[in-house]
């Protein structure tokens, strides 16, 4: 289990801007910017190519990344795969993270329910975004969800008015913001396959960009 160790190692590089995705991940590791790594198994940073042109962003690891160490492993993530592979992106070639990179949760008797981070949490995990954008520096950002966004755009920004369309995000060329797959999982019935149909519209939009 990662991020127990004492802190400290880890003021000298704060802010810092690291030579690989495996020194950021490194320092991560331990990082204890906010409360939300006591509760939590590990820190779960991004993976994928450290050169990939689409950087795909949610909130923050659910209960099996928090366990697995590895994001969108879980029920969101099997939707997004498949959503990916409608859109003709193939997930391997994107990389994948996360804009707090510890589990937030509530217990219910043995179960963690995910809580929603709060904005001082979103500002205290952005240093490792940054790295990962920095380090990755893709041509496309895909924000998924309103803690993404929040993150990305550095306030709150209305999912349903921006989604869809490309912007500019200099220095990383363009951002799209659409919404997250949890979200996805909570819609009712009907409403669900029409939902799923506009996640994977926004997702050609990333994948014509990309061609
Ligand atoms: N939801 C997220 O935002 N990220 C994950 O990794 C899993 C679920």
């Amino acid at each position: 289990m990662a991020g127990k160790s004492p802190p400290g190692r880890r003021e000298a590089s704060r802010n810092a801007h690291y030579r690989s995705l495996k020194a950021a991940r490194d320092d991560a590791s331990d990082c204890r910017d906010c409360p939300l790594w006591k509760p939590a198994t590990q820190t779960v940073f991004g993976e994928g190519p450290a050169r990939a042109r689409i950087m795909l962003v949610g909130e923050q690891p659910g209960d099996q990344e928090d366990l697995a160490g590895r994001p969108f492993i879980g029920p969101a993530g099997k939707l997004l795969d498949r959503a990916l592979g409608e859109a003709g992106i193939d997930r391997r070639i994107v990389y994948v993270t996360n804009a707090v990179k510890h589990f937030k949760f509530e217990l219910r008797g043995k179960r963690r329910l995910h809580k929603k981070p709060a904005d001082a949490e979103i500002a205290a995990c952005l240093q490792w975004l940054q790295s990962e954008l920095e380090l990755v520096a893709p041509a496309l950002v895909v924000s998924m969800g309103a803690s993404a966004s929040r993150a990305l755009f550095g306030r709150a920004t209305p999912i349903e008015k921006n989604r869809g369309r490309l912007m500019d995000f200099a220095p990383y060329g363009q951002i799209l913001v659409t919404v997250h797959p949890s979200f996805l999982l909570r819609v009712p019935g009907p409403d669900r396959a029409r939902e799923y149909d506009r996640f994977v519209a926004d997702l050609r939009i990333a994948a014509r960009a990309m061609k």
